[in-house]
């Protein structure tokens, strides 16, 4: 295990946060379930039925982690008039009908959902973090979140980050030995607002995740105005504007830009193009301009640079949700745990 990976895991051991695991039917979860709660990672709650989670485990030890069943818990007409109220007014845009009629309808929805039901015990405050996706798909991850938990004060994005671990040795032009690179994976074709958000918590992240302070990079082809794309996606002033919008919202922050990623990453080339810049040659946090960049980035630093990509992790969320890869084993959905338990504040 990397270094920084063990200390994600003792810090969240120290926080003992409740997390919530709606995937009982998937043997990954159950054996995290229960090496997490072994291991005095966190509290967990898991969803699904106790004697069903133990015939499919027979190996497994269930002992301190808190299953609950949806289908006989006392609190499910609770947390379905509470989906029933958040979403009132809301429009399903398949059927164009309301998205739940009355609270039955909403019981009805969250006893085939575990992950809208997940969700509902965070917003309720009765878990500290929900951790699913094993076996669903990051849209189906996400929604639930998007739907009832929102953003967090001040940010209207939800959004993604990597932390970029790099390999052993001396790296000329990342001192710190861990970056973090966003958004990767979930906003599309951000827009300056958005990108300016995805700057905004990116930093948190690397703050909280990543254990390093912040110095943030918004990354272009172009280096304060050397470069124009006016004729076609115009994505250099969007950086421009994202980098004005962020420095405006977080006006502490050690964040500049438009940087090319050399003019971000090496002294030499900052000195030269953005002399003045407290950021150029030293950067720590990248923000692409869309997920075609940022996908992409993250891929070379991995392939070509030998980086270990850690994550995504979700970033904007007013309590914390991740999303697991499907691949994953159950050590990736301890760390992942670990991960989110930091976020819980
Ligand atoms: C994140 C994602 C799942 C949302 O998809 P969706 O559910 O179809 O989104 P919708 O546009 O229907 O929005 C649903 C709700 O979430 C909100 N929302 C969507 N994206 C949001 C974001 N990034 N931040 C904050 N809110 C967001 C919408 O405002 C809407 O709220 P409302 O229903 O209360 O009005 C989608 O953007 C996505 O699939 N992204 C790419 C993920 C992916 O495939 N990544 C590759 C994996 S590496």
């Amino acid at each position: 295990m990397s270094e920084i990976l063990k200390s994600i895991m003792s810090k969240a051991a120290k926080l003992q946060k409740n997390i919530v695991l709606p995937e009982g039917e998937d043997s990954r979860v159950v054996i995290a379930a229960s090496q997490a709660v072994a291991e005095g990672l966190a509290k967990i709650t898991l969803l699904g039925n106790a004697e069903e989670i133990a015939k499919n485990n027979p190996d497994v030890s269930l002992e301190g982690i808190n299953i609950i069943d949806p289908v006989t818990y006392d609190k499910t007409p609770v947390y379905a008039q509470m989906l029933f109220e958040a979403r009132q007014g809301k429009i399903n845009k398949k059927t164009g009908l309301p998205e739940y009629a009355d609270a039955d309808a909403a019981k009805a929805s969250i006893l085939k959902d575990y992950t809208m039901y997940a969700a509902l015990m965070l917003k309720a405050g009765d878990v500290d973090g929900l951790v699913s996706g094993a076996c669903h798909s990051t849209a189906n991850t996400l929604r639930p979140g998007l739907q009832v938990i929102k953003t967090a004060p001040g940010i209207k994005t939800v959004s993604s980050s990597f932390i970029m671990v790099a390999p052993e040795g001396e790296n000329k032009y990342n001192p710190d030995g861990v970056a973090v690179f966003a958004d990767c994976a979930i906003n599309i074709e951000p827009s300056a607002e958005e990108i300016a958000d995805i700057a905004i918590s990116s930093a948190e992240t690397a703050r909280d995740i990543a254990g390093i302070e912040p110095r943030v990079a918004m990354l272009s082809f172009s280096t304060k105005g050397s470069g124009n794309d006016d004729k076609f996606f115009k994505s250099v002033p969007k950086m421009q504007q994202a980098t004005a919008l962020a420095k405006a919202a977080a006006p502490d922050l050690i964040l500049d830009g438009e940087f090319q990623f050399d003019a971000a990453v090496a002294p030499e080339v900052g000195k030269l193009k953005a002399p003045d810049s407290k950021v150029a040659g030293n950067a720590n946090v990248f923000i692409f301009p869309n997920i075609n960049a940022g996908n992409i980035g993250y891929k070379i630093a991995q392939r070509f640079g030998g980086y270990m990509a850690l994550g995504p992790v979700c970033q904007g969320f007013a309590k914390p949700i991740n999303d697991l890869s499907r691949g994953c084993n159950s050590d990736d959905v301890k760390a992942v745990i670990a991960i989110t338990a930091l976020q819980a504040k």
